[in-house]
């Protein structure tokens, strides 16, 4: 059901829907995609960006600092926010990136997103809205608006995080966010125990973050299908490995299945060597590479594994 549509803006048009878990959610017209999949924006923040990132982890440092990258409507942020307030009293420094300022202001005029959220979060998501930032005595929080890419490098480079959130749309529709170049960028502002979260499981991006010196984990699907084999990667850097967490709930090591999709030509990296390449060069770049490789072809990993997608 659509509820909502934007005006004619550069970023094309944003038309609102609610999800199957009742929360309202936005289709980009100009990335031809959803912000979230069909399960439910809620349930996909939760899932795959709150339990993967166990905040836990962090419970005895004096300040979290967490890197929102794709802010969009703020689902992500909205339910680390929550959490700390609930369960943790950490101090928080919150940085945000976000190309458009539109969804989070669509979202909060929407009752059925602002119903989710406690005043208190709603104040800051606001303020985010209002005046790019909030100022607590125990959090804070800055969002930068404009192209990822270049935002990365606008945070005062002392600055680490030991939470990444990692939500762009698919690397088919945006591949700018999932490059080689900037995931490397992205990876070397973890603190030594961070962690980035993301939903994707493409082979590229897994291979880049290993690239990266991370250890790669699987986000675990509570339905086992073919289909949804892994609901996203956790890619962590721990200088102590004896720390490993392997009670992990949310995620395992990946199964031999993922490894050897890693070997295959999906794992051939997104390029972007300057940072502004636009979507259909770095694809074709990516194309050459993959006709002149000699790694196995995806479609011969797919039949060996009984799977009929591709990436
Ligand atoms: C999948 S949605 C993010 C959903 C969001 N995390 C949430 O919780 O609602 C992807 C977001 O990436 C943003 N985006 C696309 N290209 C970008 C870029 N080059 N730099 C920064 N943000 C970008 C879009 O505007 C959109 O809000």
């Amino acid at each position: 059901m659509t509820v909502y549509i934007s005006k004619k803006h550069p970023l094309g048009i944003l038309s609102g829907h609610q999800t199957n878990d009742g929360s309202f959610s936005l289709h980009s017209d100009h990335f031809k995609e959803d912000f979230h999949d069909l399960e439910g924006a809620a349930t996909e923040a939760n899932t795959k960006f709150l339990g993967p990132a166990q905040l836990k982890t962090f419970k005895n440092i004096h300040e979290l600092r967490v890197l929102d990258i794709c802010v969009g409507l703020g689902y992500n942020t909205a339910c680390i926010l929550e959490t700390l307030q609930k369960e943790m009293p950490l101090k928080l420094n919150w940085w945000g990136l976000e190309l458009d300022p539109r969804p989070i202001s669509i979202a909060l005029k929407t009752a059925s997103y602002r119903d989710i959220w406690t005043k208190e979060v709603l104040k800051k998501l606001e303020s985010l809205r209002d005046n790019n930032g909030w100022e607590t005595s125990k959090s804070k929080g800055k969002i930068l608006l404009g192209d990822a890419r270049q935002c990365l490098r606008s945070i005062p480079p002392e600055m680490d995080f030991h939470l990444i959130m990692l939500d762009p749309f698919s690397p088919k529709h945006c591949p700018e966010l999932w490059s080689e170049e900037f995931l490397q960028e992205t990876s070397k502002r973890l603190t030594p125990n961070g962690r980035i979260v993301t939903y994707c499981r493409a082979a590229a991006v897994r291979a880049t973050l290993r690239r990266a010196g991370l250890e790669l984990r699987s986000i675990t699907t509570k339905i086992p299908k073919k289909k949804q084999w892994s609901q996203g990667t956790v890619a962590i850097y721990r200088e102590d490995k004896k720390d490993l967490i392997n009670d992990d709930l949310h995620s395992k090591t990946l199964s031999k299945m993922e490894e050897e999709h890693l070997l295959t030509r999906a794992s051939i990296p997104y390029r972007d060597p300057t940072g502004t390449d636009k979507t259909f060069m770095i694809h074709q770049r990516r194309l050459q590479e993959q006709k002149s490789s000699n790694l196995e072809s995806t479609s011969s990993w797919q039949r060996r594994w009984f799977l009929n997608e591709r990436d």
